[in-house]
Parts: structure tokens; sequence; C-alpha cells
């Protein structure tokens, strides 16, 4: 392992995903760019997107109906100028992915030309009006394929595939401050090489943290770092404890948590039990379409009563074309399974799926660390307050990359001094590791775990539990790390470690229910008191 080389660039940003890639595509027009993904350009959540991207966008919708729609989903805790800012300024974000050349799924208005064709609207869960732009049932792919597309095309941004960011570069603490960050150490996973990225402003974008639970929708690249990166470096991350989980993937043992998008449901899908009676009635007025969180809930209350592995979701009313039409990709995946969605029911669960709370930052994408920037699902702005609307998440993102730039712009083109001297990676008397074994053991152990006692429903032992347990792994975990050669799969663990333990604690001091937070214990929405996020962060003097 060499530990050598160092690159410099303008901007960092670390993942390539939507917010990353929006967030570079405009700092090249300022600077130079270094982008690090961690694996393939294309492996990022929202590479699997399905449902779409929530803006006002029809003439019978409005800002107001889309902002109090987003406070309704957040139960009290969304952050108002967050949601009307995001919101405000959804069109034009959606707008600039359009220019930069997404093709969204549009719909024949019956007049001769092109011009005559309009966006097809898709339906969520909270959404009170049709506001959900599409690329069929494949919005994640398109809108990868339109940004990487335009990331190659401007020579200022240098990609760096297959390079795992490890610590950020921040410089030692002063009066109780946290030090700016000029960077990132990071593996290059081909060459096993440890290089130090030094820039002026480093954009934290690396997506979720699903990998934390058993049963997750996202890919394996979701493994938390950014948030644990962020944490050890001092920056301040809130709301963790609101893990969202998607209330339907299909139940099937090779099908890896494959998503069932809500527009199914938004489309009519009605959740069925075993017996083929319908049951979201009985928990809330708008049934299939109330917030995910309800359905999540109402799901898992239904299966652990009846002692189900599942229920189902049934679409099989509708024309058999448009389910073809409409959703061509989870049409296909389902007959892979043996479940053809036009003839009848298929089996659906619930799994982990998005990172509601995380770094916490300003609406300009300021994180509490100078220098260091935070979009997409890694930041905290205060939109989705204690559980996401559905499709808010790519809007949040394309609109903050957007607004991280001018912040970080600023910074880049102020000057401000040189970079200090980083010391080189110093992998001390680190040997090769023999013992796989150790690593998939802790693994496995925290993502079961979390599904257990963190999961959709809580209690204060679970979570005492939990929190004893994830402390004697870390505490494995750590002399593990410093005493064997760096891959990206003990970079993983260490961070998935931090994640569980920060989720835990962050759902132990909410001693209340509200959102995606549900604890038996506390059943009750609390007080005014409980109206406020709950933020971690190390104290100045550990950093
Ligand atoms: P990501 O797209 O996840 O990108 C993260 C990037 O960071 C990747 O490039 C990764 O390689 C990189 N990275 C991570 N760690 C490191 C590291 N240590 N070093 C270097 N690079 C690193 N939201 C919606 O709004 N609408 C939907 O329809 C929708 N459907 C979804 C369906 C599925 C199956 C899933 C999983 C999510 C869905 N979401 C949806 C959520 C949404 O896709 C994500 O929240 C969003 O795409 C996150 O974008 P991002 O840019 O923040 O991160
Ligand atoms: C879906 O298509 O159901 C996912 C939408 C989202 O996570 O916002």
């Amino acid at each position: 392992m060499r530990h050598n080389a160092q690159l410099s660039s303008d901007f960092l940003v670390i993942g390539g995903g939507i917010a990353g890639l929006t967030f570079a595509i405009k700092a090249a027009e300022a600077g130079t760019v270094t982008v690090l993904t961690k694996a393939g350009s294309s492996e990022a959540n929202t590479a699997y997107a399905q449902g779409g991207i929530a803006s006002v966008w029809s003439v019978d919708d409005s800002f107001e109906s889309h902002i109090e729609d987003t406070l309704r989903a957040g139960a009290g805790l969304c952050d108002r100028a967050a949601v009307e800012t995001i919101v405000r300024e959804g069109p034009e974000a959606v707008r600039e992915l359009i220019r930069l050349g997404t093709r969204f799924t549009r719909v024949e208005t019956g007049g001769p030309d092109d011009s005559e064709l309009e966006y097809d609207l898709g339906q969520e869960g909270g959404h009170s009006h049709r506001r959900v732009l599409h690329a069929q049932d494949l919005t994640g792919r398109e809108i990868m394929r339109a940004l990487t597309e335009a990331a190659a095309a401007r020579p200022n941004i240098r990609t760096l595939e297959n390079h795992v960011a490890i610590n950020l570069l921040v410089e030692t603490a002063t009066a109780g401050k946290p030090g700016a960050c000029w960077g990132v150490y990071a593996l290059d996973r081909n060459t096993h090489e440890i290089r130090k990225v030094i820039s002026r402003a480093t954009m934290l974008a690396t997506g979720g943290a699903g990998k934390v639970y058993l049963y997750t929708t996202n890919p394996d690249i979701a493994s938390g770092d950014g948030v644990a990166m962020a944490y050890r470096a001092g920056a301040a991350v809130a709301n963790l404890e609101f893990y969202q989980f998607h209330p339907t993937c299909l139940y099937h043992p090779a099908a890896k948590s494959f998503l069932i998008s809500e527009a199914l449901r938004g489309e009519g899908a009605i959740l069925k039990l075993p017996d083929g009676t319908a049951f979201m009635k009985r928990y809330h007025p708008d049934a299939e379409l109330a917030p995910r969180d309800v359905v999540a809930r109402a799901i898992d209350s239904e299966m652990k009563r009846r002692g189900l592995d599942f229920v189902y979701l049934d679409l099989s009313h509708r024309d058999a074309d448009f389910i073809r039409r409409r959703f061509p990709t989870i049409f296909k995946r389902c007959l892979s399974f043996g479940y053809d969605l036009t003839k009848g029911p298929i089996p659906v669960v619930p799994a982990a799926h998005y990172m509601c709370g995380g770094v916490q930052t300003d609406l300009d994408g300021r994180s509490s660390i100078p220098r260091l920037y935070a979009a997409g699902e890694v930041a905290m702005t205060g939109l989705h307050g204690a559980n996401r609307l559905a499709s808010n998440s790519l809007l949040e993102a394309a609109v903050m990359g957007r607004r991280g730039f001018t912040a970080a712009r600023e910074i880049v083109a102020s000057g401000g001094g040189a970079p200090p001297e980083f010391p080189e990676w110093d992998p001390g008397r680190a040997i090769r590791s023999e013992e796989r074994v150790m690593i998939t053991q802790s693994w496995d152990e925290i993502r079961r775990l979390m599904w257990n006692y963190v999961g959709i429903v809580r209690s204060d032992r679970r979570l005492e539990r939990a929190l004893r347990r994830i402390e004697m792994i870390k505490d494995e975990i750590h002399s593990y790390y410093w005493d064997h050669l760096l891959d990206a799969d003990t970079i993983e663990l260490r961070n998935l470690a931090k994640v569980a333990e920060l989720v835990v604690r962050s759902a132990m001091s909410r001693r209340e229910s509200r959102g995606l937070h549900y604890n038996i214990d506390h059943p009750e929405t609390g007080g005014p008191e409980w109206v406020h996020p709950t933020i971690l962060q190390k104290p100045a003097d550990q950093i």
C-alpha cells in the first residue's frame, strides 16, 4: 500500500449521485473539480429511484399545496424556511435537469407535433396533487445518465471512480470551534494507494445509510460514510432517529429488497391480507396514499399480529397494457420471480429506505465545519422533518446541489490562504488481514440488531440493548481497524457502526413518538418541548 500521492482542485465533491453531480456541473463554471465515487459512476441511490421527482408543475397545483403536504408529512419537525425555499426552487431545478438532458416521460395532448406533449405527472402518498415528474419507472437511472454525460463533457471535472473517502482533512479546533476542512484522505481501490485530495471547498454528497439495516432498498454503497466522517471531524449531525422504511419491497429471497414504487399505489394498487381483505382504511382515511410512516407501520402491525411473512399489493384491476407501459421495469422484474402484476397480487414487505437526518446544514449547504458543505441524502436541511414526503428527496438534492455551489463559490473566490500541510496517511504497524470473518460477523450483527431493535417499532429496552451491543462491536472494530491495512470493507464497517450508534443515541433521546420514530414506551406525540431537531456533535475537546 502506497501513501504518497496528493491531488488538488478548487472544489472536491465526495459522491457522484444527483446532489454531487448537480454541484460539480455548476462548480465547473468556477474552477477545477474532483469528484470521488466509491464504486463505479453509476452506482448511487439516485440510479435506483423509481417514482420520480416532486415539483409544482401543473397549473392546478400550487407552491402552498406542496409546502403544506411536506409540512404535514414532517409531523411538526420541518423547518418552514427550508420547505418554502426548496419547494419554490423546485421547478427551476427540474428545468435545469431537463436542460442537462434528462428525458422525463411525456404524454400526448392530441396536438400535431412535439410541442403538444406535456410531462406526465405521477401521484404518490401524502401529495394532494399529481406533481411527480418521472421517466417511466426508472427516473433515477435517466437522471444519472444525463448528469454523468454532462459531467464527462466538462473538462474541468475529473471523476475518480473506486476512490473511497476515509477521513476528512480538518484543521485543529480552536476556541471550541471545529477547524476548516481542506479535503479528504481517500483509498484508491484499484491500486490500494491512500491519497490526500486537497481542495478549498468540499461538498459531501455521499447519500444514505440503508446498509445499516438488514433489509434495505439501497444499493451496497449506502453505508453512511458521510455522516460518520463528518461526525468524527466535529460536524453537527441531526434527526438520525428518523429512518424511513419504504412500505413495499418485493418479498422473495432472491429479489434483494427490490422496490415496488409508491407510484403503483398512486395508480390504485391496494394492500391486502392473504384472504384478500384490504386493510389500510382501518389505519388512515387516505388508505394506501397515507404518509409512508403510517403505511409501513400498518403493514408491520398486520404482519406481527397475524404472524405473516408479507402482505399483498394488488394492481391487477387496472388495464394490463397500462401496467406494462407505466411500470415496465417493475412488471418485468416481478415476472422474473414468477409474479404477474397484471394478473394478481404480489407479496410485499417494508425495508429501510431513506435517512431523513444527516449532516446539519443551513440553506446554502454549509455544515458546522468551515469549508465543508453537504447536500442530498447525507444532509439535514430541515425539509423532511420527522418523515419525508415521497419524491421530495431528488428534489432536495437537485435544489441543494445548486445552492451549495453558490456558497462554495464564494469561499473559493475569496482565496483565504493556503491549505495547511496535512501528514501523509500513516498505516503504523498495520498488517494485511487474514481474517475476513471478523468483518462479516460484525457487519451481520449490526445490521440484524438494527433491524430487530431499532426498526419500524422501538422500545426503551430494545434501544438500550442495541447501544450496549454496538459499543462492544465498535471496540472490536477499533482494534481491527488500526491493526490491519485498510480496505473498502473495513472503512465501511467502521462507518456503519458509527452511524448505528448515532441512530440509536438519537432514538434514545427522543422520548416520544413522532413521524418515523415510534417507541411503544412513549407512544404519544409530545408537546412543544419536543419540537426541535435532535442534534449530536462531539465536544470540541474530543475532535
Ligand atoms: P446517492 O445518489 O446515493 O450518491 C452517493 C454517492 O456517494 C455515490 O456516488 C457513492 O459512490 C458516493 N460515496 C458514498 N460514500 C463514499 C465514500 N466514502 N467515498 C467516495 N464516494 C462515496 N427519491 C425520490 O425523490 N424519488 C424516488 O422515486 C426515489 N426512489 C428511490 C428508490 C430506491 C430504490 C432508492 C434506494 C431510493 C429512492 N429515492 C427516491 C431516494 C433517492 O434516490 C436518494 O435519496 C437520492 O438519490 C440520493 O442522492 P444523493 O446524490 O444524495 O446520493
Ligand atoms: C418510490 O418510487 O416509491 C420511491 C419514492 C421515494 O422514495 O421518494
